[in-house]
């Protein structure tokens, strides 16, 4: 990542140091939740609110900070119980032992519950016009929830071991990953109350940078290795898990990598055509996906 974005995780790394304990009133928990919180992770989707916020002309207050980072808690969430031992058993997250490796399986599972629900409280507690507030916990809530990450989560177990077709992995390759993303960048619309032709495209742009982002995700995991990534690699194949590149190999993978990137970039194009500003932001982002 370079500079713009490196400013926003540095932003980022800030707020949540200094925004979490206060908001926590058990010890144990509130080290397990920073614990996986502060350990080093990108920080891509409230990156993503925050340079979309600014593409379209609004400051970065604390406020808007605040329902950004809201984000990033939820995310964290989800990794959390994603390696949880009756999830995906990972060792390995963010370059450290696993939340529930460190703490236990029950603390893990009660930082990751705290971490969602927080998000909830962040997003509807700060400064930010009361409409917005409601607007962005609505998304959010669609986005996350039992017809969003959670329902592609449990289609990721129900069908692990059963080959899916390709179009019902990209449904569930969406649903997982691609609709937290595709919030992330939403929520930086729903900020600046942009109209439904900006919505629309943002959506878009969001839901296939999302979909691009699971398929490198699964790239990944079959060609780099532990060091590099800070997680586990190689798991996929030997647990049967729905992948791009068990399915179509990783030539066929890196095809459909491109083709989302593709429609991604149609999307930024039409983005600033619809609202007559630069969306050169997006480069960044997209530039994270080495061929
Ligand atoms: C990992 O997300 C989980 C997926 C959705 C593939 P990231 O690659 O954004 O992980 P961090 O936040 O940088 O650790
Ligand atoms: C995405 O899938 C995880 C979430 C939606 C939380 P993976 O299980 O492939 O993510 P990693 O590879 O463990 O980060
Ligand atoms: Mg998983
Ligand atoms: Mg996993
Ligand atoms: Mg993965």
């Amino acid at each position: 990542m370079t500079k713009k974005v490196a400013q926003y995780q540095d932003l980022i790394n800030d707020y949540l140091e200094h925004h979490v304990r206060a908001d926590v009133d058990q010890e144990t928990l509130s080290a397990s939740m920073t614990y996986s919180l502060m350990a080093g992770g990108k920080r891509l989707r409230p990156a993503l609110t925050l340079t979309t916020t600014e593409m379209l002309g609004a400051p970065i207050t604390q406020s808007v900070l605040k329902a950004a980072c809201a984000l990033e808690l939820l995310h964290t969430y989800s990794l959390i119980h994603d390696d949880l031992p009756a999830m995906d058993d990972d060792p390995l997250r963010r370059g450290k032992a696993t939340n529930h490796v460190r703490f236990g399986a029950g603390m893990a599972t009660l930082a990751g519950d705290g971490l969602l629900t927080l998000a909830f409280q962040w997003l509807s507690e700060n400064g930010l016009p009361v409409v917005i507030r409601l607007r962005l916990v609505q998304a959010l809530a669609e986005a996350a929830g039992p017809a969003g990450m959670v329902a592609g989560q449990a289609r990721d177990i129900h069908y692990t071991g059963r080959k899916l077709s390709l179009a019902e992995l990209r449904y569930l390759h969406r649903q997982k990953t691609g609709a937290l993303l595709r919030y992330a960048v939403e929520a930086g619309g729903i900020i600046t109350n942009q109209s439904e032709p900006v919505m629309a495209a943002l959506s878009s742009f969001g839901a296939n940078y999302g979909l691009a982002f699971q398929i490198y995700d699964d790239i990944l995991d079959l060609t780099s290795t532990p060091e590099q990534l800070g997680k586990a690699t190689q798991k996929d194949a030997g647990e049967n898990k729905n992948t791009y590149p068990s399915l179509l190999g990783l030539a066929g993978a890196k095809q459909q990598l491109e083709k989302a990137l593709t429609a991604a970039r149609h999307d930024q194009s039409k983005l600033a055509a619809v609202s007559q500003r630069s969306f050169d932001g997006y480069d960044e982002f997209l530039a994270y996906f080495k061929a």
